[in-house]
């Protein structure tokens, strides 16, 4: 038994918390109240601090909820405790910083793994099945969109998005970038352009509601991603979108056409196309609704029998630095490779979660 300690207890834990109520023993917060509420929902312990959720060896396992420029602080600590890491995306906010951790975990014989969990739903997965079973060929090319009107719409503190970390690439990519390289194997090359339309944004719900946030990273972002097997994928992400109808992400091959549900979801309708025609494919048996966490239990039972984990630190890692390339290339000018080449991961195992 691994016990999952909780760093961070604020918006999206109660989900984990929820999925994950068996295996946790507690959690903790910077601010101590917000521990105290999800403990007490939920009917495990409430940590006074990290510190102490750290040194209990009931802990076996840090899932680190904080905000992105914190991923990076509680993971190390997290690691240099003995524990392993859960963290949600991105794993860091810099490569530097992701192979620290792996480097870190390495020396200390722990594992790192990381959101997106959502490549495991039955979404992508079918996809993944579809395409290495030949439905569309060879991929030649496609298109990838994460197009909103910005998380201040909802979130009820959302000047996190908008630091270093967060905009529509660092905050939504992951998913886009994750399920890219669990369908298409892993990136070679990035170019980008990046815009930051408004300097400002406004928060819309909540005690802050009425708050100007100041935007210091590109809210708009458009990048060609150069794949290893030789596709070319565009993928426009932004957060200055109020309305449109483009697909999440839509792959062609040599012989037809993939439409990949929302990878920011479990489940979804894939679609193919060929003789002009799209059809909706059923999903294959596996997690088709919000099964966040679900990662967590793929990594505790990969630990357990001495494998890798699928949401695995290494792909968390590429992904970081596809998306520090795309940032680089959008400052300089510039078509940037990738140094980091995970292995793509392998098929989840189907309806046996
Ligand atoms: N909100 C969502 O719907 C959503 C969905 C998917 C993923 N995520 C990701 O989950 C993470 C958290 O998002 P959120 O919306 O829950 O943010 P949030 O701001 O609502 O909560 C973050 C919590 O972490 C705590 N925290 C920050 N730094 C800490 C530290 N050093 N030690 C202990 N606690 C610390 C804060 O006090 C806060 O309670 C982010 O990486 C985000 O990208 C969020």
């Amino acid at each position: 038994m691994i016990g999952v300690g909780i760093v961070g207890c604020g918006n999206i834990s109660s989900i984990y918390a929820k999925n994950l109520a068996a295996s946790v023993v507690g959690c903790a917060d910077l601010d101590p109240s917000r521990a105290e509420i999800l403990a007490g929902q939920f009917g495990f312990r409430s940590f006074s601090g990290v510190e102490e959720l750290l040194a209990s060896p009931e802990v076996g396992l840090v899932l680190n909820l904080t905000t992105p420029l914190h991923h990076f602080g509680v993971s190390a600590a997290a690691l240099k405790a003995g524990k392993h890491v859960y963290s949600e995306k991105p794993l860091a906010t810099t490569v530097a910083d992701a192979g620290s951790l792996l480097e870190l975990a390495r020396t200390g014989g722990r594992i790192v793994g990381c959101a997106p969990d959502t490549v495991l739903g039955a979404g992508v997965q079918t996809c993944r099945r579809l395409l290495d079973g030949g439905a569309i060929g060879e991929v030649a090319t496609g298109f990838a969109s994460m197009l909103c009107p910005g998380h201040e719409s909802w979130h009820p503190d959302p000047a996190f998005y908008y630091q270093a970390g967060g905009g529509p690439l660092w905050d939504m990519g992951p998913y886009y970038l994750t399920a890219l390289v669990w369908l298409l194997g892993p990136i070679a090359a990035v170019t980008a352009s990046a815009a930051t339309p408004r300097a400002e944004r406004t928060v819309a719900s909540g005690p802050l509601a009425g708050e100007k946030i100041a935007v210091e990273t590109p809210s708009t972002l458009a990048l060609t991603l150069e794949f290893d097997c030789g596709a070319l994928v565009p993928f426009l992400c932004s957060f200055d979108v109020p309305e449109h109808e483009l697909p999440h992400v839509e792959l062609h091959g040599q012989t037809g056409a993939l439409r990949v549900p929302d990878p920011n979801g479990f489940g979804g309708t894939p679609r193919l196309r060929s003789a002009a025609q799209w059809r909706d494919v059923p999903l294959d048996p596996g997690p088709a609704e919000n099964a966040r966490g679900i990662g967590v239990k793929e990594m505790i039972r990969a630990i357990q029998a001495g494998v890798a984990p699928r949401c695995s630190g290494e792909v968390a890692l590429h992904v970081v630095e596809a998306m520090e390339c795309a940032l680089n290339s959008a400052r300089d000018g510039y078509r940037v490779r990738l140094q980091s080449r995970p292995e793509r991961p392998s098929a989840a195992p189907g309806g046996r979660w």
